[in-house]
């Protein structure tokens, strides 16, 4: 307790000294982004009924679709408005309790699907479920069953997000950390954690390989569209990094992209780019907290509550951004919503006919915007 408020009273002080020259409004206001383009509010609503938290979106070989994975813990098919939602799969088989739209403290019973990837070979919808592992589930959906729970005889911890090489017969898969649960991400954030890894499962071996480790939070998984290497979201980080996969240059990591904010999911459009969603961008405060990680765990002691945390790190003002990123790691292109009139706290954009669907980890929608 002591020590709590001493680092508390420590963090303050720091604070005041610090930022006397800002406006609180200045240090926690995300930046300006240079040639952005504040045109997402554009977009339009396909509300995601009695459900939240669609964060990740996927289409089947056949252009059906968008499948999403919700809060509850189901996966849902967008079946066009004559029909609206469908309940097309679940990740656990222990759901009698799951069915309020926003229960974090059952998402380890219920299950919490985030990154989904079709295999195009087999149309197999796989699943990065964050609390229950990789699953996998056939194309007329139903229970997933598991694919990969635990590593080095280690469960996994926080699955994430993936891509799949079908010519490989491989998936790469992204475990965010260690040590916390995916309700607990602030901590994640906030307290320094360098647990995360990139991992590879080989199909017909069905052995697992880590790949990289030590990461800060990574998140998306987007593979090259020649498959030389495969993207991965250093969350904590705000850059993207990459990893060879053949070539001289197999096995080196290089930083692909710095980004103004902190990335989420990343999915490759035809023409080889990458778009990145941006859960928040960084304000100064989260700049300053990401590089001094005792900042984040004081406070964390001081005992702020979730919605405050995440508020000091993600902003005052809730707001969109997404990125397109050459298959060189150049920005290509910012879209925004600036003031988070239609879109907020956005999760993954695909872009798919000359739209972009974009989806949202807390909000109860997915965004349609027309290119
Ligand atoms: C099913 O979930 C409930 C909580 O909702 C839990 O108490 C129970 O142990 C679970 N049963 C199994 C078989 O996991």
């Amino acid at each position: 307790m002591n020590t709590g408020l001493a680092a508390g009273a420590a963090l303050l002080a720091l604070l005041a000294i610090t930022f006397s020259l800002l406006s609180p409004q200045t240090l926690f206001s995300p930046p300006e982004i240079p040639g952005s383009k504040d045109h997402l509010h554009a977009a339009r609503l396909l509300h995601v009924t009695g459900a939240v938290g669609p964060e990740s979106l996927v289409f089947d070989a056949d252009g059906g679709g968008p499948y999403t994975g919700v809060a509850d813990g189901r996966i849902l098919k967008w079946e066009g408005e004559e029909r609206g939602w469908t309940e097309f799969a679940v990740t656990s088989s222990n759901r009698s309790d799951c069915v309020r739209p926003f229960a974090p403290e059952l998402e380890h019973i219920c299950g919490r699907p985030l990154g989904l990837r079709f295999d195009k070979k087999s149309g197999d919808l796989y699943i990065a479920d964050a609390y229950l592992g990789l699953k996998v589930v056939g194309s007329t959906g139903g229970l997933a069953t598991e694919v990969v729970t635990e590593v080095e005889g280690q469960p996994l911890q926080f699955t994430n997000d993936m891509d799949i090489s079908e010519d490989a017969d491989v998936i790469y898969f992204t475990d965010s950390t260690t040590i916390f649960q995916r309700r607990q991400f602030m901590l994640v954030l906030l307290g320094g954690d360098k647990t995360g890894r990139l991992m590879k499962y080989h199909k017909s071996t069905k052995e697992v390989t880590i790949l990289l480790r030590d990461l800060a939070f990574p998140n998306g998984v987007a593979l090259s569209k020649d498959g030389s290497f495969v993207l991965v979201a250093e969350t904590a980080t705000c850059r993207i990094l990459q990893l060879w996969l053949g070539g001289p240059k197999a096995g080196q990591v290089d930083t692909f992209a710095v980004l103004p904010g902190f990335p989420d999911n990343i999915r490759r459009n035809s023409e080889g780019h990458f778009w990145v969603a941006l859960h928040a961008k960084r304000s100064p405060f989260a700049k300053w907290v990401s590089s001094n990680p005792w900042v984040g765990k004081a406070l964390l002691k001081i005992g702020f509550n979730f919605k405050q945390l995440h508020t000091s790190f993600a902003g005052w003002k809730p707001h969109a951004a997404a990125v397109k990123l050459s298959d060189k790691g150049e920005i290509l292109e910012v879209l925004e919503d600036c003031d988070g009139k239609t879109l907020k706290f956005i999760s993954e954009v695909e872009e798919k006919d000359g739209k972009l669907w974009i989806a949202s980890v807390l909000m109860p929608f997915i965004g349609i915007y027309g290119l």
